[in-house]
């Protein structure tokens, strides 16, 4: 059984203690550092057929590691574990006794056989092999294994050390356990797999490399510059900006050769591609201008382009919709999924688009079903059953799982979609990944209504839709807090019929730092749930103080702990049951509050923090204790919010976020 959240399983084979990487070019060391920076305790070999390579790998890996200490990214302890333990080789002895080895040379069917041929001598019965083709189908590169069940392809993204893409290929030799081990790996090691279905170039390359040919044939109207700026509206780099850096041209050549072979001639690679080294293109960042019969043609084939795959894509079920949308955009850069370029532009728009597109590019693939049939798909949540409870998955691995209307919108659809219906007990809130429940509401939309408290107040209420949905819910909602929970995450959290949470777990509200208030109930909720613990709220609001889960616990507000990701799916699975059918307390009533204490504008941490912030807090709490109904004092809470996004600390807050620097509030008062 394949489950959307990868570690609701856990699987038989323990994390791997010795890997090997064949190929010590760009991307194997690259492969290399992201292993031993989630596992240092691993044992890891390059192997290479020259030494200098090996050399320069085995040099990468202590820059890189060196990089990380210096940005403070990895302590000293830290940075000696990811570069010990390394070593590399010439001779493919060295692979014995690896329990994963990953093949990362040039894509060449041919001389990948034979490593893997070399590989199968030395290794056990038991080991893992992987290759990192991009294009080549599984089914025919380990056609020559003795136990080919036990290999797949495990496609990652440059650069493959933090991008968190990797396309796991399922196909029909694998063993399906093998298949879920490494997805289970890959998430626990920060990385977020994709299955993908054994086709040449499997989900994104198709994406990819027909998204270059296209901008080739876009020659005929504009230079490379001009296609890249035309571009620039779609993606974050243009087509021939990448392939300079990738060095990609031979790969278009390659990886479009092999699907005209396998699907038709309209694949075949545009005959430039084999007499250009460079693209002559704009800096990055500095689109030319383009003359609007130039850009509307080139506009035209990209948009064609990429709707035209990608719904061939979900048509052919080489990958899901919502893999591909995310996909999309962290591995290949785009400013948006497929999906949602179908939404922006509209379906007249878009049926235009793919009507040019038939015509200029015929036997290219077009939609089978509708336009309108293909954006209904949930981007943002992951949905699984366990035992009759529906497991909900923050999944915004790109943010540690920050909370934006699009995803409250849809966790609040897929609770409405059986709410009433029998056969779910309840539901489960959790995040996605080892790291966090959710790093609080997405700082990326808070600019666009700094200084406007009319959008700041409506933006709060709109995103308490699904909040004020759970409060009246009777079907219990358990939020299952297996990292860190943020600001808008703790604030769900806690509008849910009851919270477990992993051990680590912790819990804060660091909105203060920068320079606003919580807008969904944190004013509000906590005192009137647990007023007990109103000094610790006051230390949590006012000088973002952590709590810890094991604290948290002492006062009542988490209800129970577990060790790990899959002891705590089923806590919060029991915890449902057991509180199926049992009321829930109201919060209507108000609350008597003691006077909150005048603290210094100061965070635990010692940094100095907004006195008017914290004054609108402090008087918005006290303000929605006393406030005779629920929705009073939460309108009480979005208001605060609004006022504190109207003050200076708060363009100095969030403005330091995005530039990734410190706040100074001592400038703002
Ligand atoms: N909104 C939007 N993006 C967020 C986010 C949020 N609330 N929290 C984290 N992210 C993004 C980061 O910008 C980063 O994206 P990038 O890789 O494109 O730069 C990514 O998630 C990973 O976070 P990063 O900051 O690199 O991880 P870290 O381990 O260094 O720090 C935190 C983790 C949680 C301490 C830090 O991300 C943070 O302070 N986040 C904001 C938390 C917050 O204030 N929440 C309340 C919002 S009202």
């Amino acid at each position: 059984m394949t489950w959307r959240n990868p570690l609701l399983h856990l699987p038989k084979r323990p994390l791997p203690a010795r890997v090997a990487i064949v190929g010590a070019g760009t991307i194997g060391p690259d492969i290399g550092y992201y292993l031993k920076s989630a596992l240092p305790s691993m044992d890891l070999v390059l192997v290479d057929l020259e030494q200098r390579a090996i050399d320069a790998a085995l040099q990468r890996l202590r820059d890189y590691a060196q990089k990380a200490l210096a940005r403070g990214r990895m302590s000293e302890a830290e940075a000696a574990a990811v570069v010990s333990g390394v070593r590399g080789t010439t001779d493919y002895a060295a692979l014995r006794g690896c329990d994963w080895v990953l093949e990362a040379a040039s894509e060449n069917l041919e001389l990948k056989r034979r490593i893997f041929a070399t590989v199968e001598e030395v290794v056990g019965p038991e080991a893992l092999i992987t290759s990192n083709t991009s294009s080549l189908p599984a089914a025919r590169l380990f056609a020559r294994l003795r136990r080919p069940q036990r290999a797949t392809v495990t496609h990652f993204f440059a650069p493959a050390w933090r991008n968190p893409i990797v396309e796991v290929i399922r196909w029909s030799g694998l063993d399906p356990a093998l298949f879920e081990y490494l997805r289970w790996v890959f998430c626990v090691t920060g990385k977020v797999p994709l299955e993908t279905a054994d086709v040449a170039c499997f989900m994104l390359d198709r994406v990819f490399d027909n998204w270059c040919n296209e901008a080739a044939h876009c020659l005929q109207w504009a230079t490379a510059a001009e296609v890249d700026s035309v571009a620039a509206e779609i993606v974050n780099a243009g087509p021939f900006f990448v392939l300079n850096m990738a060095r990609g041209n031979p790969i278009i050549v390659e990886t479009n050769s092999l699907q005209a072979d396998e699907e038709g001639e309209h694949y075949r690679p545009a005959a430039i591609f084999r007499s250009v080294d460079t693209w002559l293109t704009a800096p990055a960042g500095k689109p030319v201008a383009v003359a609007p019969q130039a850009a509307h043609p080139v506009r035209d084939r990209l948009l064609g382009v990429l709707l035209s795959q990608s719904l061939d894509i979900i048509d052919r079920g080489i990958g899901t919709p919502a893999d591909l949308e995310l996909g999309c955009r962290l591995a290949l850069a785009f400013k948006g999924g497929p999906l949602e370029w179908l939404q922006r532009l509209g379906e007249a728009e878009s049926r235009r688009i793919l009507e040019r597109f038939a015509h200029e590019r015929p036997g290219m693939p077009l939609p089978q079903r509708p336009l309108s049939e293909y954006p209904q798909v949930h981007r943002h949540i992951l949905i699984d059953d366990v035992d009759g409870v529906r497991v909900l998955t923050l999944w915004r691995p790109e943010a540690l799982n920050a909370l934006h209307q699009g995803m409250t919108d849809e966790l609040l659809a897929a609770i409405v979609a059986c709410e009433d219906d029998p056969a779910v007990r309840g539901f489960v809130i959790i995040g996605y990944g080892t790291r966090a429940f959710c790093a609080g509401a997405d700082i990326g939309r808070f600019p666009s209504m700094l200084g406007n408290a009319q959008a700041a107040a409506q933006y709060a209420r709109d995103c308490s839709r699904l909040l004020v949905h759970l409060d009246g819910m009777r079907k219990p909602v358990v939020a299952a807090l297996n990292g860190m929970a943020l600001g808008g995450g703790l604030e769900l959290a806690m509008r849910c019929h009851a919270l477990v949470a992993q051990r680590a777990a912790w819990m804060q509200f660091p909105e203060v730092t920068l320079g606003i208030a919580p807008g969904i109930g944190a004013l509000v909720v906590p005192y009137r749930r647990w007023p007990g613990a109103a000094a610790t709220f006051h230390g949590m609001l006012c000088q973002a103080e952590r709590l810890q889960a094991t604290r948290a616990q002492e006062i009542g507000i988490i209800d129970g702990l577990a060790e790990d990701y899959l002891g705590l799916v089923e806590l919060a699975c029991r915890r449902v049951r057991e509180l199926a059918g049992a009321a829930r307390p109201g919060l209507d009533a108000p609350v008597a509050l003691a006077v909150m204490p005048a603290v210094e504008a100061r965070a635990a941490d010692g940094r100095p923090l907004s006195a008017e912030v914290i004054g609108i807090i402090g008087r918005a709490v006290a303000a929605a204790a006393s406030a005779t109904t629920l929705g009073a004092a939460l309108e009480i809470g979005y208001q605060a919010f609004a006022a504190t996004a109207c003050t200076v600390a708060a363009c100095e807050g969030i403005g330091a976020f995005q530039e990734r620097r410190k706040p100074d509030f001592s400038r703002t008062g």
